[in-house]
């Protein structure tokens, strides 16, 4: 492993990992790299350092678009202190409205990338280093009309739990980050005019709070990280109440 200190942050030209990104700066890192497919908006993001950031054009649903990225791991060899696996997509549809393709490209992304980069990344990975996975409050109940989407947070969280304890032993601490509804660009993505969209998103907060408070929990070696006082309570309420009533309120509240 040489002397470089990188942090990795992936859907980095965009909403919550661009506030990844820019917190990143402020740390004691040689360099940043940048993940995510549109590379107009990853060279604004480059534009925050240049000398700093780097920037990888990779769709991580299609590995082969990833090989540049593992060269770079490869032949650098650098000491990776974070990765945050970050990039997410959702739907807001009936699972009738999203096709197959849609469907499993959901999981691909949410689920199967943040795999993919974790076990590409840790051999990379000494003590103290941190590993962020991007979850979301739906981690903590099933929500119909996001079913998808919600199960692979269920996933990340989960995997990120375990795996925090096979990596005890060699310090690397993994945070699972569980966020209410952000203020960014996944809205549009999501909303596909389907006749059952979700359409109420309470407590909405600015990325760079929940960015944040993941940095930090990751540093005090936190297992799970959720901004808030809404996202917490319900948190809370989910772990008590059972899935088919979460599940009630969770429709009364989108007025389904
Ligand atoms: N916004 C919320 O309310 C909310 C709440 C809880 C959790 N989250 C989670 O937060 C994370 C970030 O989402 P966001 O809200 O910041 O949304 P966003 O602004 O739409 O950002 C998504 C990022 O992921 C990248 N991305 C999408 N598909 C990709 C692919 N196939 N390969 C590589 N990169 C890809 C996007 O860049 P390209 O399109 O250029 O690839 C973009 O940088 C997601 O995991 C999401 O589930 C969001």
């Amino acid at each position: 492993m040489s002397e470089k200190k990188i942090a990795i942050v992936t859907g980095a030209n965009s909403g919550l990992g661009k506030a990844f990104v820019e917190l990143l700066l402020r740390e004691p890192l040689d360099e940043i790299w940048a993940v995510a497919r549109n590379e107009a908006r990853l060279q604004e993001v480059q534009q925050l350092d240049r000398s700093r950031i780097r920037i990888f054009s990779a769709d991580l649903t299609d590995l082969a678009t990833l090989v540049p990225f593992e060269n770079a791991l490869a032949e650098e060899k650098p000491s990776v202190r974070f990765l945050v696996n970050n990039a997410g997509f959702a739907k807001f549809a009936d699972y009738a409205s999203l096709d197959i393709h849609e469907s499993s490209n959901l999981i691909d992304l949410n689920a199967k990338a943040v795999v993919q980069m974790a076990l590409r990344t840790i051999p990379h990975m000494t003590a103290g280093a941190s590993i962020i996975n991007i979850g979301s409050l739906s981690a903590f109940m099933p929500l119909p009309y996001m079913n998808i989407y919600a199960a692979t947070k269920v996933f990340v969280k989960n995997y990120s739990l375990a795996l925090r304890e096979e990596l005890k032993p060699v310090g690397i601490h993994v945070t699972a980050v569980c966020p209410g509804w952000i203020d960014t660009n996944l809205y549009a993505r999501a909303e596909i005019g389907a006749e059952k969209s979700v359409n109420t998103f309470s407590g909405m907060v600015k990325p760079d709070v929940v960015a944040r408070k993941a940095i930090a929990d990751a540093k005090n070696n936190r297992a799970l990280s959720i901004y808030g006082f809404l996202p917490n309570a319900v948190r809370v309420l989910a772990k008590f109440l059972p899935a088919s009533l979460c599940m009630r309120l969770w429709m009364m509240q989108q007025k389904f």
